[in-house]
């Protein structure tokens, strides 16, 4: 089949890669025309496992094709999947101008009958007004499907080529025909539903792993007033096989280019609707005090930190990616600066991307050792496997003060603190 992708971020290259690899021809289509010119020479424009090779081998192959130009690749395609960004507005509904920009440079080169599914995640019943758009614009045929993402930065290549399930939002019968064709080789359930369904499936879903983070931080909290220990207490919970031990891991709370959005839209879906979300806003809340909870025990250990050195390993806001986007790390280093504590910073992917938000005002280091170096303290914000490998008693020869605060409860608390070390971690005595 001929395929466009418009938008090519996580979802929408990671789309056209696997697509192309199944041997369809892909166009992928960005307004970033530096973005497109490094595809074209198969460099990645951010870091995501197995990737760069699977771009190299179908652009080798003339199946994956870069552009800008929605001309040279819309009237030829069959379906056009959406993968622009819909970020958060301040007032923490969608920001849809991509989204209708991008419909309008579609509807200008449509030709014959074409599918336009829709991966971004967007509003309910936004394909109305997107519908409008496009009539507006063209005298095509056209249908529009939601067809929401569910892949994981940091995994998102496997996760796409083998999904939990694929949703399929569409009345009409040729539209669910070509994209069940379309998924044929794929894992995972079909779902066929109407559009709203689809789109609430997305939400929903993100929704309730952002319930269970949520919940292991109130029950990490509580566990750090009564004594109890959340590793044992979570580890008890999730053997339960109705519940399952998957995101009831406390931390310093969830970021990325996601969550934060998804929930923050969903409970603006509901008040639209005149239904006040009370349980999405305590899982909001909870999330956005976690950072702080960090930063607290700092300051309690330390006291004053003008001029202390404080080592941060971890800045993505999760491992296996580069993206900072409201990575917890972000806000920990802000309250850190305001604090006047001298930041060294070390992640393995993330630095470049920090760079451009913080500048010369934090310190980026080569490796963990340099980062803990002379430092007070050591906060552990995102669980790289490296950090799980460290030679801790090196750190702590290296740092001024022993003193580690684990942020992803990575460490076994009685170890780390027989080498010497002053633990704190997350619910967890
Ligand atoms: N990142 C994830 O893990 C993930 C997972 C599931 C769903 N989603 C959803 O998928 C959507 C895309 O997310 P992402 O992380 O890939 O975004 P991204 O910010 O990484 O990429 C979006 C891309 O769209 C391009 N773009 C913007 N306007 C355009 C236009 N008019 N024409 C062509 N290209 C345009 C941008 O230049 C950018 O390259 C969002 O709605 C997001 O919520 C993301």
């Amino acid at each position: 089949m001929n395929i466009s992708v418009i938008g090519t971020g996580y979802v929408g290259l990671v789309t056209g890669a696997v697509f192309a690899d199944l041997g369809h021809k892909v166009c992928c289509v960005d307004v970033d025309e530096s973005k497109i010119e490094k595809l074209i020479q198969g460099e990645i424009p951010f870091f995501e496992p197995g990737l760069q090779e699977l771009v190299k081998k179908n652009l080798n192959k003339g199946r994956l094709i870069f552009t800008t130009s929605y001309e040279q690749s819309v009237p030829n395609s069959q379906v056009v999947f959406i993968c622009v960004g819909t970020p958060p507005k301040n007032n923490g509904e969608p920001n849809l101008e991509y989204l209708y920009q991008a419909t309008e440079s579609t509807a200008k080169y449509l030709k014959d009958y074409t599918l336009i599914a829709i991966k971004s995640t967007v509003p309910i019943g936004v394909e109305k007004e997107l519908e409008s758009v496009i009539k507006k614009n063209s005298d095509a045929e056209f249908e529009f499907a939601s067809c929401p993402e569910f892949l994981r930065e940091g995994s998102a290549v496997e996760d796409t080529k083998t999904p939990d399930r694929v949703i399929i939002g569409t009345n009409s019968k040729k539209a669910a025909d070509i994209l069940l064709k379309l998924y044929e080789h794929f894992n995972g359930q079909r779902i066929i539903c109407d559009l709203t369904s689809a789109q609430m499936t997305k939400y929903a879903a993100n929704s309730l792993l952002a319930t269970k983070i949520s919940f292991a931080n109130a029950i990490a909290n509580l566990c750090e007033s009564t004594g109890a220990d959340v590793e044992s207490v979570l580890k008890g919970v999730g053997l339960d096989k109705r519940l399952g031990r998957a995101f009831l891991y406390p931390g310093v709370g969830y970021g990325g280019s996601c969550f934060p959005k998804d929930i923050s839209a969903f409970i603006k879906i509901a008040e639209k609707e005149k239904i006040d979300f009370k349980l999405l806003k305590a899982v909001e809340e909870i999330n956005n005090n976690q950072p702080k909870k960090l930063f607290d025990k700092v300051i309690r250990e330390l006291g004053n930190i003008k001029n202390e050195t404080v080592a941060i390993l971890g800045l993505a806001f999760k491992p296996n990616t580069d993206d900072i986007r409201e990575a917890p790390s972000i806000k920990i280093i802000e309250m850190l600066l305001n604090k006047g504590a001298k930041i060294k910073v070390y992640d393995p992917e993330a630095m470049e991307n920090v760079k451009k938000l913080f500048g010369d005002k934090i310190q980026y280091e080569e490796t963990p050792y340099l980062a803990v170096t002379d430092a007070s303290a050591a906060l552990l914000i995102t669980e790289w496997n490296e950090f799980k490998e460290l030679d801790l008693e090196e750190i702590k020869r290296l740092m001024k003060k022993p003193i580690i605060f684990d942020g992803r409860n990575i460490y076994d608390p009685q170890e780390v603190r027989k080498l010497g070390f002053i633990y704190h971690s997350i619910g967890r005595a």
